[in-house]
């Protein structure tokens, strides 16, 4: 994996958030640190959210081991924003959950979450979800592998499997899935489904996904995190 060169940022827990930007988008600061690890293989990282401290295990094997900076922010705003965006007893199905914080913090706020990947993010990901909800009274998350763009008919067909949320974090990076993923977000949301997207934006292809989202779905930017450079969106499937 390659190396990142973030500087940490130095914010206090009370230096909570919210200016307007020119755009009238909110402007956020994330209250917890992203220090990308290169240094060790396996590592513990402490957050708080919803009144519960969450242990990450993380490891550099692949991209679904770590914490990235959209699921920190995704947090933070759910977080904060328990009536606008309100969990409680609302079916929520994360792809690319990666380490599984989002889903924690969405099991922790009420919700019924599925948690999917890839095959190999399978066990670490298991492993953060049950150690962080098992002695909660939560429901229980699920844990489903689920790879952009395949046999989605046969393992969530949609007459069965229709999600209030399905939400997403630094899904869209340098990688080949893109039309695979668009392609996923598209069939997971059903009418009335609501499309959670928290992402750090690098490259300008990531403006290009940005822009092929947008035709699909009607989004509105939530918040901006403009230190680390991440978008929160909300979106619903264009019906024509
Ligand atoms: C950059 S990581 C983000 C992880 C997590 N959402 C976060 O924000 O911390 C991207 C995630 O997408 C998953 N992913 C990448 N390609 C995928 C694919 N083709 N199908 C399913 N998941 C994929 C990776 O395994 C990884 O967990």
């Amino acid at each position: 994996m390659e190396e990142f060169q973030e500087e940490e940022s130095e914010l206090k827990e009370d230096e909570d958030c919210s200016l307007a930007s020119d755009s009238g988008v909110p402007v956020f600061k994330l209250l917890q640190k992203w220090v990308p690890k290169a240094a060790h293989y396996f590592d513990k990282e402490h957050y708080h959210y919803a009144g519960h401290q969450i242990t990450i295990q993380e490891s550099i094997e692949n991209y679904g081991a770590v914490v990235w900076p959209g699921a920190l922010a995704l947090c933070q705003y759910l977080e904060s924003n328990q009536q606008e965006i309100n969990l409680k007893d609302k079916r929520v199905l994360e792809i690319g959950a990666g380490t599984g914080l989002v889903s924690i913090v969405a099991s922790i706020l009420g919700a019924y979450v599925i948690a999917t990947d890839l095959p190999e993010v399978l066990d670490n990901l298991e492993f953060n979800l049950s150690k962080n909800t098992r002695n909660l009274n939560v429901r229980k998350p699920e844990v489903r592998k689920l790879v952009w763009g395949k046999n989605l008919n046969e393992d969530f067909p949609k007459s069965t499997h229709c999600y209030d949320f399905i939400v997403a974090t630094d899904v869209v990076y340098h990688h080949t899935a893109l039309d695979a993923l668009l392609a996923t977000m598209t069939y997971l949301c059903q009418p009335g489904t609501v499309l959670l997207w928290a992402n750090k934006f690098r490259f300008s292809t990531d403006y290009k996904f940005l822009d092929r989202v947008c035709s699909i779905f009607n989004i509105t930017q939530l918040a901006d995190f403009p230190e680390s450079n991440v978008k929160l969106f909300i979106g619903t499937i264009r019906e024509n």
